[in-house]
């Protein structure tokens, strides 16, 4: 959040610790805020925005002798811009808080997003002196700036010039000493300004501000904007002004972190693009078409892979598992309760990968000790930096999907379907270097937020689930890569709708479960037109003559439509990139079915979203 002071009763400060307390919702590691005094007065803190509080109220920070003395009598100045962290560099801690400021205090900066060329920049900063004190990607945005401004450039200029230099996704805001303008900048980070009667905002999201103002301008890709007490300009990369036209927010307050949906599923449903393209940054290198996972360096190819995760997390990895086992390399999945590295084959050339959201479930916790005592080498594959897992496993990777509310997972489970197609790869490629295989397969990863957006566009997942309210249950079969997706459909669906619902790989339908198979008993089908095709289509018309309604989810309706009832259609694309985009069908089937049920979706009865305890 930013905040450039008019006449409001409230100080700059109270502002801003209000809308971050607004963005509290999103769940964070470490909050801070920086005043445009002179000079700059700075104070953040690990931990929850009460930390901060605490820090401000108590004296504020003593690490940095240039920041403004008296604590909260220091931060009067009439600007102001604040943070709350979600780590994707660097632990949670004091330093690698936000604001970053230069060494000499020149300005101060906040940003979301991923600076994908910061090693480089990093380098090229410290060997012209500049002394780095966190671990974070962003540290090099006010180095930059300081840069410019020591060569003598005007405040917007330095700004422009430090952003011109970065790779990846940013929404930045800047302050300077004793300014009253907020410079920002976005590229693929949500950014929006908002203009009150009192003074303008600008934010990653409107409920920092929503009390305040309802009228707000979204910023564009490659747009900046100067925001100040009495006017904001936004203008594009070359420095022309740019019109944009004022938007008026009808949210309810008490809905406004849910972005105007009813439920965070159905936000986290459609952030489902951004989290991939953020999952996927920097980690396929266009020209080579090879995967770059720096994380796991050190890491020698496996003899096998084990997958231990609970819940969704196990759905993926069993989509993992079929990843490796196609590239030649043994992989099996483990429901991590059932798990005990001591009565299996275990050494020190086994891979343990635990896949969790959180990091922090019980279950899949002990199952990582356990195979740390037996000797294998481990690898969390999580979306919270520095998570117990991240810390338990010798190797983490990070799936970057943001924060997650809804209790049912939505876009970690498409993240980690990403993250664990670019780990095969990466394992196929040290175990086989001429391997090629996977040129097909990066390029429809790289496609796959527009396919999902696609899906997310014109879905007629909700006249589906409407058409099948009053059934008995619901069945999902899958083959192949398409069985965990039949298996997280059945999950989604009776998490939040309470109904009945079981997935199966399609050829077991015939061994027992068809006996349940009635008219009352829609069946989904993921049925992909690239493989196995028929052999699922044979399992549909087996249904079908038993009387139960058939939804094909495919990416070839010519080759399916005419065996099913209805078509959740979804773009044609590599066979292991389709499940991830069919999934988003299935989710939204669920979601549409316990809407018109009215079910508490984002709290379902008796679930909790990390579970710590065995
Ligand atoms: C709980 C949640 C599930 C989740 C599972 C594993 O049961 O309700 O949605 O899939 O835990 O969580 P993790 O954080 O380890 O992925």
């Amino acid at each position: 959040i930013g905040y450039a002071g008019g006449e409001s009763d409230d100080t700059v400060l109270e502002r801003l610790l209000h809308g971050l307390s607004n963005l509290e919702y999103r769940g964070y590691d470490s909050a801070g805020i920086a005043v445009a005094n002179a000079p700059l007065a700075v104070e953040k803190r690990q931990g929850e925005l009460s930390e901060l509080e605490r820090a401000l109220t108590d004296g504020g920070t003593d690490s940095d002798d240039w920041i403004g003395s008296d604590a909260v009598d220091g931060f009067d100045g009439p600007t102001g811009i604040g943070h709350t962290r979600w780590s994707t560099h660097g632990p949670p801690s004091d330093v690698n808080a936000h604001p970053h400021t230069s060494p000499n205090g020149s300005v101060a900066v906040v940003h979301n997003g991923i600076i994908e060329n910061y090693c480089e920049l990093r380098e090229e900063l410290s060997a012209a002196g500049y002394e780095f004190r966190s671990d974070t990607d962003t540290e090099v945005v006010p180095h930059l700036i300081d840069q410019e401004r020591s060569a003598g450039v005007d405040r917007f200029a330095a700004f422009r010039a430090a952003i011109d230099r970065l790779e990846g996704s940013y929404a930045i805001a800047a302050v300077f000493p004793g300014c009253e303008t907020i410079y920002v900048a976005r590229h693929e980070s949500p950014l929006v300004l908002g203009l009150g009667e009192d003074g303008n905002f600008l934010a990653s999201d409107v409920p920092a501000f929503i009390e305040y103002t309802n009228q707000v301008v979204y910023l564009d890709d490659g747009e900046f904007a100067a925001v100040s007490p009495s006017s904001v300009t936004v203008s594009d990369e070359s420095g022309a002004v740019v019109e944009k036209s004022i938007e008026t927010i009808d949210w309810d307050p008490e809905d406004a972190g849910k972005s105007g949906y009813d439920h965070y599923m159905r936000k986290e449903i459609t952030e489902q693009p951004r989290a991939i393209r953020d999952c996927l940054r920097g980690r396929i290198e266009e020209l080579g078409g090879t995967v770059s996972l720096p994380e796991l360096e050190g890491l020698e190819s496996p003899s096998s892979v084990q997958f231990v995760a609970c819940g969704t997390s196990y759905h993926a990895g069993l989509f993992g598992e079929r990843l490796l086992q196609r590239r030649g390399i043994p992989a099996q999945t483990f429901v991590a309760s059932e798990y005990d590295a001591d009565e299996l084959p275990v050494d020190e050339e086994t891979l343990v990968v635990g896949v969790t959201q959180s990091g922090e479930t019980a279950d899949t916790m002990r199952a990582l000790r356990g195979a740390n005592r037996a000797g294998a080498t481990t690898l969390a594959l999580t979306n919270v930096v520095a998570s117990s897992a991240a810390r338990e496993c010798d190797h983490v990777l990070y799936i970057r999907a943001g924060p997650e509310i809804s209790v049912a997972a939505t876009k970690s489970f498409a993240s980690q379907q990403v993250t664990l197609s670019l780990l095969a790869t990466a394992l196929a490629d040290t175990a086989d270097p001429s391997s090629s295989a996977s040129r097909e397969h990066l390029r429809e990863l790289r496609r796959l937020p527009d396919h999902i957006q696609s899906v997310l566009d014109d879905s007629n997942a909700r006249s589906v689930a409407e058409a099948f309210l009053e059934s008995d249950a619901y069945f999902f079969i899958g083959r192949g890569y398409n069985a965990p997706v039949a298996l997280e459909g059945a999950l989604k669906l009776k998490e939040i709708t309470y109904r009945h619902a079981e997935g199966f790989p399609a050829g077991e339908l015939k061994h027992g479960p068809l006996a349940l198979v009635t008219e009352a008993t829609p069946v989904f089908a993921i049925v992909s037109g690239r493989e196995k095709t028929s052999a699922t289509i044979g399992n549909v018309t087996e249904v079908q003559a038993r009387g139960a309604p058939v939804v094909a989810v495919t990416d070839s309706p010519e080759t399916v439509g005419s065996h099913a009832d209805y078509v959740l259609e979804v773009p044609e694309t590599h066979p292991a990139v389709m499940p991830i985009v069919a999934n988003v069908q299935l989710q939204l089937v669920a979601y549409w079915l316990a809407d018109a049920l009215d079910r508490p979706i984002d709290k379902p009865r008796n679930l909790a979203k990390s579970v710590t305890v065995l």
